[in-house]
C-alpha cells in the first residue's frame, strides 16, 4: 500500500517508523471495527446512526491509534528517567529523599484524577465529534429536500452549534491541561525548592557536601523532567481510552441474528407459514399482535393494507432482518430461526420499497446480489433487464450498462427507472421466492402493465412464490391469494372476488376509497 505512493510520500514513512506503525494500527483497528459492523442486526442500525457510526471509524480510530503507538516508547524513556535518577537519588542522599516522599503520593494521586477527568475529556469531545459529523452526514446525503424546504440557513446553523459544542470542550480541555501541567511541574519545582532549603541545613550540620547536593538537584531536575512527559505519555493514554470506550463499545455489540450458521435449505419452493407472530420495533408499541397466514409455493401473494399496517414488516420477517418476537415463521417444516440466514437470504429475490442503487455502473448494480458477480453471463444481465422492462432505457444511454449511475455526481435515473435496475438485480439469480415490496409503485402504468406481464410469464414458466406487496389493483387482482392486514393482525384473506364480496370489508373499504388511482387501464 505505502509502495504505491509518490516518492515522497514513501520516504517520509519509511523514515517515519512511528507514523507507519500508528497507521498500521490505525488501519487495523478500523478494519476490525467494521468487520464486526457489518455483522449487525437490524436493531443496531435502527439504534445507531450512520454519522457517529463512520465518526467513530475515522475520528475516535485515529485517537485510539496515536496514543498507543506513537507515545509507547516516549512512556517507557519516561519510565526509565524516573526510576534512575530517583536510584541515583536514594544512593547519593537518604536523608534528603524524605521531603520528597511527601511529594510521591500527590503526585500519584493527582496523575489518577486529572487521568480520569482528561478521559471524561475526551468521550465528550468525540460524542461532540461524532454529534457534528451526524448532521454533517445526514444532511449532505440528502441536499435535494434541505434545498426544496429551503432549510439551508438552519442546517448551518445546527452544524455551527455542535462545532461550538466541540470549540467548547477543546477550550475546557485547554485550560484543565494548563492547569494539570503546571501543578505538576509546580510540585516538581516545589520539591526542589524544599531539597535545596532542606539540604543546606544538612550541609550546616555536616551531614552533607556541596558536592553532593548538587548532583542530588541535577537527578531531582531529571526526575522531575520525566515526571513531566511522562503526565504527556498518561494525558495521551487516556484519551486513548476515553476514545476506545465507545468505539469498542460498538464493536462489542453481539447481534441477535447472526449472518451465518444453521440449516442450508437446497430448494426453498416451500409453503410459508406465519403462525402467531407477534413483533414490535424495539422501544415501539406491538405492531402485530398474533399474524397467522400460509404463502403457498409457487403461488403469488399480495400483501395489502392501509398505510403503516405492517406490510413491509412482513417483508423484513420473512428475510429475517428481524426475529418475531412470538410465534414462528415456517418454511416447510422448518422454522426460520434454524435456517442459515445469509443462505436464505440468497435464495429469495428482493425488491425493496425504497431501492438503492451504489455509485457504481448499471451492469454492477444488477450482479450486485450474485453470489460471485462475476460468474454472471452476459445473458443472465440481458434477461433480467429485459424482464424488468429496462433494457430500452439502459440501451438508450450512451454507454448502456456501464454508465455509472448511485446517489452523487453520476447520471441519475428516475425512480420508476432506480424501481426497474431494482428488479432486474432481484431477478438476476433466478430466484425461487420473490418478495416486491410495492415495487411497482414507481413505475407508469405502461411499464408496470409490461413488468407484471413478465412476472406472470415467469410464474407459468417457473416454480416461483411471490409475495407482492401492492397497492395497484391491477397487481392484486392476478394474486391467487390476498392478504389484508390491519390493526395488528391478518383482517381479511383470498383471493379478490371474495374479498370484494364481503359488503363491510377493509379490503372492500380499501378499493372504494382509492378506487380512482386503482383503476385497471388494461
Ligand atoms: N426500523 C423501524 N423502527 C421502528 N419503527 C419502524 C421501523 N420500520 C417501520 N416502523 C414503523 O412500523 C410501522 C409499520 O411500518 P411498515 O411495515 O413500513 O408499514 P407499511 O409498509 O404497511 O406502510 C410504521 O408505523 C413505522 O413507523
Ligand atoms: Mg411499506
Amino acid at each position: 500500500m505505502y509502495l504505491q505512493k509518490e516518492d515522497g510520500k514513501l520516504a517520509f514513512y519509511i523514515n517515519e517508523d512511528d507514523a507507519l506503525d500508528c497507521q498500521l494500527i490505525i488501519n487495523d483497528l478500523r478494519t476490525k471495527v467494521f468487520g464486526k459492523l457489518l455483522q449487525n442486526d437490524m436493531t443496531f442500525f435502527d439504534k445507531n446512526r450512520v454519522g457517529e457510526i463512520v465518526s467513530r471509524l475515522s475520528s475516535d480510530a485515529l485517537v485510539v491509534g496515536q496514543a498507543v503507538s506513537t507515545n509507547l516508547s516516549d512512556g517507557l524513556r519516561s519510565l526509565v528517567t524516573i526510576f534512575g535518577s530517583a536510584g541515583l537519588m536514594v544512593y547519593t542522599s537518604p536523608a534528603l529523599c524524605a521531603p520528597v516522599t511527601v511529594v510521591i503520593p500527590i503526585i500519584v494521586g493527582t496523575f489518577y484524577v486529572f487521568g480520569k477527568i482528561q478521559r471524561k475529556f475526551t468521550v465528550q469531545m468525540q460524542e461532540a465529534v461524532a454529534g457534528a459529523n451526524n448532521v454533517a452526514t445526514e444532511r449532505l446525503s440528502n441536499m435535494k429536500t434541505v434545498r426544496i424546504l429551503v432549510a439551508e440557513k438552519r442546517e448551518l446553523e445546527a452544524y455551527k452549534e455542535k462545532i461550538h459544542a466541540i470549540w467548547e470542550i477543546c477550550r475546557k480541555e485547554g485550560v484543565f491541561k494548563g492547569i494539570m501541567f503546571g501543578s505538576f511541574q509546580l510540585t516538581g519545582y516545589l520539591a526542589i525548592t524544599s531539597v535545596l532549603f532542606y539540604g543546606t541545613t544538612l550541609i550546616s550540620r555536616g551531614l552533607l557536601t556541596y558536592g553532593e547536593l548538587s548532583s542530588f538537584c541535577l537527578y531531582s531536575a531529571l526526575c522531575v523532567g520525566g515526571l513531566s512527559s511522562l503526565s504527556m505519555f498518561y494525558n495521551e493514554l487516556m484519551k486513548g481510552l476515553g476514545a476506545s470506550q465507545r468505539l469498542f463499545q460498538l464493536a462489542a455489540e453481539k447481534p441477535t441474528i447472526p449472518l451465518h450458521g444453521g440449516i442450508k435449505l437446497s430448494d426453498v419452493a416451500r409453503d410459508i407459514r406465519f403462525e402467531g407472530v407477534a413483533f414490535n420495533y424495539v422501544g415501539r408499541d406491538a405492531m402485530f399482535n398474533d399474524v397467522s397466514f400460509k404463502i403457498p409455493a409457487g403461488k403469488i401473494t399480495a400483501i395489502v393494507g392501509p398505510s403503516g399496517s405492517g406490510k413491509s414488516t412482513v417483508a423484513q420477517l420473512l428475510l429475517r432482518l428481524y426475529n418475531p418476537t412470538q410465534g414462528r415463521i415456517l418454511v416447510g417444516d422448518h422454522d426460520l430461526r434454524e435456517l442459515d440466514p445469509s443462505h436464505w437470504r440468497r435464495m429469495i429475490g428482493t425488491v425493496p420499497q425504497e431501492p438503492v442503487l451504489f455509485s457504481a455502473s448499471i451492469w454492477d448494480n444488477i450482479v450486485y446480489g450474485a453470489e460471485d458477480p462475476k460468474a454472471i453471463t452476459k445473458e443472465q444481465v440481458l434477461r433480467a433487464a429485459e424482464q424488468s422492462n429496462s433494457l430500452e432505457f439502459i440501451n438508450s444511454f450512451p454507454e448502456g450498462f456501464d454508465t455509472l449511475v448511485g446517489e452523487s455526481g453520476h447520471s441519475m435515473l428516475s425512480g420508476g427507472q432506480k424501481q426497474r435496475i431494482a428488479i432486474a438485480r432481484a431477478l438476476i439469480t433466478d430466484p425461487k421466492l420473490l418478495i416486491m415490496d410495492e415495487a411497482t409503485s414507481a413505475l407508469d402504468a405502461t411499464s408496470e402493465y409490461l413488468v407484471r406481464k413478465a412476472l406472470n410469464a415467469l410464474l407459468e414458466h417457473n416454480n416461483k412464490t411471490v409475495v407482492i406487496i401492492a397497492h395497484r389493483l391491477s397487481t392484486i387482482k392476478h394474486a391467487d391469494q390476498i392478504v389484508v392486514l390491519d390493526k395488528g393482525c391478518v383482517a381479511e384473506l383470498g383471493n379478490y372476488d371474495e374479498l370484494m364480496s364481503i359488503p363491510d370489508g377493509v379490503f372492500h373499504k380499501l378499493v372504494e376509497k382509492q378506487a380512482i388511482g386503482w383503476q385497471d387501464n388494461f
